[in-house]
C-alpha cells in the first residue's frame, strides 16, 4: 500500500485538489480497464467537490457515461429525506452529469436494514464480480474515527464474510448501511477527506505517531488498501496536531 498525505490551506483549496485527484484516478481508471466504479462519500464534506466535480474543468474532462456509481454508506432514510447520502450526491453532482441511470447504484435506505444491506452487497458483486474491487472509494472520517458507516463499537465490521452490512451509529438517523472494511480495502485507491478543527484529535490518532493501541483499532486507521494507494486531503485545521 501507498500512502500520500497532503495538507491544504482551507476547506476550498482541499477541494480543488480532490477534484484534481478523482480526475486523474477515474482517467487512469477508464484508459486502463474501460470503465472506473467509485464509491462516493456521504456527510458534508464532500459536497464542495461534487460540486466541482460537475463544473468545469473537469465535467468534461471525465467520461461519465463509462462511471459505476455507488456509495460507500447511507444512512436508512428515504432518498429525498435531508439526511440522505444519495440526495446531497444528486444534487451537487449527478443531476448535472451525464452518468447512466442504471450506473447509479443507491443503497435504498428506505427498506428494512438487513434486506437492503444484502441486496446492495448483491449488486455490487452482479456489478464487478465475486470479489468485488472498486477502482475508487472517497471516505470522510468522524471526530471518532469512524469512517464510512463503520463506528468504532461496530461489531467486527463486518469481518472478513461481507461486503455490506447494516450498522448502528451514535448520531441519528441512527441504522446505517455500510461497506465493510474488506470492501473498502480491496479497492485500487481510497481517498480520505478532512477538514476543520473537530476532525484534528482523530487524524492525530488515526495518522499521528501515538503508538495508542486504542488508535490502531479506530475504523479509520483500519482503511488500508490491500493492493492499492491510500490519500489523505486534509486542511490545516484537521492537520493541527499532526506531528
Ligand atoms: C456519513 C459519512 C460519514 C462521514 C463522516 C464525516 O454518512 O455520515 O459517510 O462517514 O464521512 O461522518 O462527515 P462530515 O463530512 O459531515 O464531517
Amino acid at each position: 500500500m501507498s500512502r500520500k498525505l497532503l495538507v491544504l490551506d482551507d476547506a476550498e483549496v482541499l477541494a480543488d485538489a480532490a477534484a484534481r485527484e478523482v480526475t486523474r484516478s477515474v482517467r487512469n481508471a477508464i484508459a486502463r480497464r474501460g470503465s472506473c466504479s467509485i464509491a462516493l462519500a456521504g456527510g458534508r464534506t464532500p459536497r464542495q467537490l461534487y460540486r466541482k466535480l460537475a463544473g468545469e474543468p473537469h465535467r468534461s474532462r471525465i467520461d461519465w457515461r463509462r462511471l459505476e456509481v455507488f456509495w460507500g454508506d447511507e444512512r436508512c432514510v428515504p432518498p429525498d429525506h435531508s439526511e440522505s447520502n444519495y440526495r446531497m450526491a444528486r444534487e451537487a453532482l449527478l443531476d448535472r452529469v451525464p452518468v447512466a441511470r442504471l450506473a447509479v447504484h443507491r443503497m435504498r435506505g428506505e427498506v428494512e436494514p438487513f434486506s437492503a444491506a444484502a441486496e446492495y452487497e448483491a449488486a455490487l458483486l452482479e456489478t464487478l464480480g465475486a470479489a468485488p474491487r472498486l477502482d475508487l472509494v472517497l471516505l470522510g472520517i468522524g471526530a471518532d474515527g469512524h469512517t464510512a458507516s463503520l463506528f468504532p463499537d461496530t461489531p467486527n465490521l463486518g469481518g472478513e464474510l461481507r461486503w455490506v452490512i447494516s450498522t448502528l451509529g451514535p448520531a441519528t438517523p441512527r441504522r446505517r448501511l455500510s461497506l465493510t472494511l474488506r470492501t473498502i480495502n480491496g479497492a485500487r485507491k481510497v481517498i480520505f477527506l478532512a477538514t476543520g478543527a473537530a476532525k484534528a484529535a482523530a487524524l492525530a490518532l488515526v495518522l499521528g505517531k501515538a503508538a495508542d493501541p486504542a488508535a490502531s483499532s479506530l475504523p479509520a486507521a483500519l482503511v488500508r488498501p490491500r493492493q492499492g494507494s491510500l490519500v489523505w486531503l486534509v486542511d490545516r485545521h484537521a492537520a493541527a496536531r499532526l506531528p
